[in-house]
């Protein structure tokens, strides 16, 4: 019932052209794929999460091809005095279904802190984006063995009081494991992914936690993701640097069909 989602984060890479032929390349294959069947059209969710500058170009260059369109992040207020910033409704406006909240990357190079996270989390719900709110911890906080509970925290803390299961995703990403080329084993993500669903049917119910869609991210490739998305409580990818390789973000979707 938990219909995998591969999601490809571009960060700050890409200008026009760049994020065009990247957008109309993954556009192609679903094409192919859905005409030919060879190969298959991938069993799950396909969304692309560009740069701002970028949103309307992928918007247009990927519209009819099913995959979704995403923004890297939202402010938690619906307008105002925010020089640099966008909103919710700014990335509805321009075609986003989905939005990543509380990534590490933001976190850490602007303090973003779990209520500011939970902010612009239901800022997303109130104009029917689907945050995916991301978590994670640090290298030092795992050596402590403090990751189960950093994680369990930041997901209580980031997650609005009330949400539809199906209209919101979470991402494991530990951020030791982001841009490094290191990876959780299997057995790590599946811990920590399966604590988090414990943690949810405790405070929002089993049909709640069961329902809701948790994604692995950090250093997924296409050789390793066939088995880090086969990890118990493993529903998606939240995919950086491989996803700015149309063939190397394919092959990922592809381990998840
Ligand atoms: P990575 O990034 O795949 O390049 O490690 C993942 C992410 O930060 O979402």
């Amino acid at each position: 019932m938990r219909r995998p989602l591969i999601a490809g984060n571009w960060k700050m890479n890409g200008r026009l052209d760049d994020g065009r032929r990247l957008a109309e390349e993954l556009a192609q294959r679903v094409h192919r794929a859905s005409e030919t069947g060879d190969p298959p059209l991938p069993d799950c969710e396909l969304l692309i999460c560009p740069p701002f500058t970028l949103l309307e170009t992928v918007h247009r260059t990927l519209a009819g091809s099913g995959v979704f369109l995403g923004g890297q992040d939202c402010h938690g207020e619906p307008s105002g005095a925010h020089t640099g910033d966008i909103s919710a409704a700014m990335l509805a406006d321009i075609g986003c279904s989905h939005v990543i909240v509380g990534h590490s990357e933001r976190r850490q190079n602007h303090g973003e802190d779990d209520a500011l996270v939970r902010a612009k989390a239901a800022a997303a719900i109130a104009e029917d984006l689907v945050p995916i709110v991301c978590v994670g911890e640090t290298e030092a906080e795992r050596d402590e063995g403090r990751a189960l509970a950093v994680v369990t925290g930041q997901v209580a803390g980031s997650l609005p009081e009330s949400f539809d299961p199906a209209r919101l995703v979470l991402a494991y990403e530990p951020v030791w494991a982001i841009g490094t080329g290191r990876t959780a084993t299997p057995a790590d993500a599946a811990e920590v992914h399966g604590a988090i669903r414990g943690a949810l049917a405790e405070r929002y119910g089993e049909e709640a936690a069961a329902a809701l869609r948790i994604l692995y991210g950090g250093s997924v490739k296409p050789d390793n993701a066939a088995e880090l998305l086969r990890a118990g409580d493993v529903d998606g990818a939240l995919v950086g640097g491989a996803s700015l390789k149309s063939e190397d973000f394919w092959r990922i979707a592809q381990a998840a069909g």
